[in-house]
């Protein structure tokens, strides 16, 4: 017994610290310390004297007891004990994911539409009553020119939701909360570093940009490459203008580097197609052409909300070269201008069609 006791006092720390190191979470290092109790609580009673051998009414008293005592620890256990989940919210959750999939791409417009109305609204309210506060006491030249962008804050609402929806928090960390061992960088300064134009880029293709310092999670592509078809402009668009609002340069947030051989090598047509009543036009090829010899043309596809993205192979010495992008019958010609030296800035232009 005291071969027994001994291992259980050196096999105790080892887990606890052990589990600790490679950043198991507390709740895990609880549960193994259970399991070696257990083990412990199993060898003892090997050991133990055996019990009267029990017959008939006495022996199935003892068994039904036996087993109301171990379900009674195994139900408190878990509901006490453990951390529970209401499948009510992880259902209202799927429900709100589904719920933007569901809806028409006319409906979401819509809904966008209506956003940004209720914004201008809102804006030209403040507009009315900044006119009345500068009558009521004149400001210095400099305060008064400041607007104030009142409204927007529908659009940033929704973009939270959709970073909860989407359960980027897995991995990032804002405001102090979200991912506890370091699997993706804090994102609370990412707003002074990036443009709503970059962070949807990144979202949609994580290979755009690396943030400093995670070199090897982003070559073992830890950030998924899922949300071009999970997420909808809207949500997109609404999840990016959020992730702008986060400028708090007090909290280090890793610097966002462009990835050269995108910006060395190529260059990006990218934008939207849509017919004459301005709906969108999914699963159409959409064609970009360099208009020089040696360099190839490529063709791309429209998502859902009618969007594309072309990457086409045109090195630094190709500034100037005209690009023709068409898609059916429309047809856009735009020239490719960048300056060679900058290896930093992403070269690309947006072209959107109309059939
Ligand atoms: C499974 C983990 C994971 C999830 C989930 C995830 N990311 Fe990331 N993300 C990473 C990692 C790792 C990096 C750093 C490497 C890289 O940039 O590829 C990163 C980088 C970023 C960056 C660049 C940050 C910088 O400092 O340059 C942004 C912005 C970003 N993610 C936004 C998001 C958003 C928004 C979501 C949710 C839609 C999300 N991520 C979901 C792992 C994740």
């Amino acid at each position: 017994m005291i071969r027994k006791l001994l291992i259980a006092a050196i096999l105790l720390p080892a887990v606890w610290f052990g589990t600790a190191a490679i950043h198991f979470p507390p709740i895990f290092q609880k549960m193994f310390i259970a399991y070696v109790l257990l083990g412990l609580t199993v060898f003892l009673l090997l050991d133990a004297p055996p019990f009267p051998t029990l017959a008939g009414w006495k022996a199935l008293a003892v068994l039904i007891g036996f087993y109301a005592v171990i379900s009674t620890v195994y139900i408190g256990g878990a509901s006490f004990l453990l951390p529970q989940y209401d499948p009510t919210v992880e259902m209202g959750k799927i429900e709100k994911i589904l719920k933007s999939k569901l809806e028409t791409p006319e409906a979401r417009r819509a809904k966008l539409e209506e956003m940004i109305k209720k914004s201008e609204e809102l804006q030209a309210k403040t507009g009315i009553l900044l006119a009345g506060l500068e009558k009521l006491a004149p400001s210095a030249p400099t305060g008064g020119g400041q607007t104030v962008s009142a409204g927007s804050g529908d659009i940033i609402a929704r973009g939270m939701e959709v970073y909860e929806l989407h359960e980027c928090y897995n991995c990032h960390k804002i405001g102090g909360k979200g991912s506890v061992k370091k699997r993706g960088p804090i994102l609370d300064n990412i707003g002074n570093l990036l443009t709503q134009e970059d962070f949807k880029k990144k979202i949609f293709d994580p290979t755009y940009l690396y943030a400093e310092g995670f070199e090897k999670e982003h070559k073992k592509k830890q950030m998924p490459d899922k949300y071009k078809e999970l997420m909808s402009d809207e949500e997109v668009t609404a999840l990016a203008a959020y992730l702008a609002t986060l400028k708090n340069p007090a909290i280090e947030t890793p610097k966002p580097i462009f990835v050269k051989s995108k910006v060395d090598h190529g260059f990006i047509v990218y934008g939207y197609v849509r017919d004459k009543a301005g709906k969108p036009i999914p699963d159409l090829p959409v064609l970009a052409k360099p208009l020089k010899e040696g360099r190839e043309s490529h063709e791309g596809k429209t998502n859902k909300e009618g969007y594309y993205e072309i990457f086409l192979h045109i090195h630094n010495e190709d500034s100037g070269t005209k690009i023709v992008v068409s898609a059916k019958d429309a047809k856009k010609e735009i020239t490719a201008i960048y300056n060679p030296e900058d290896k930093v800035t992403k070269r690309q232009a947006a072209v959107d069609l109309a059939l």
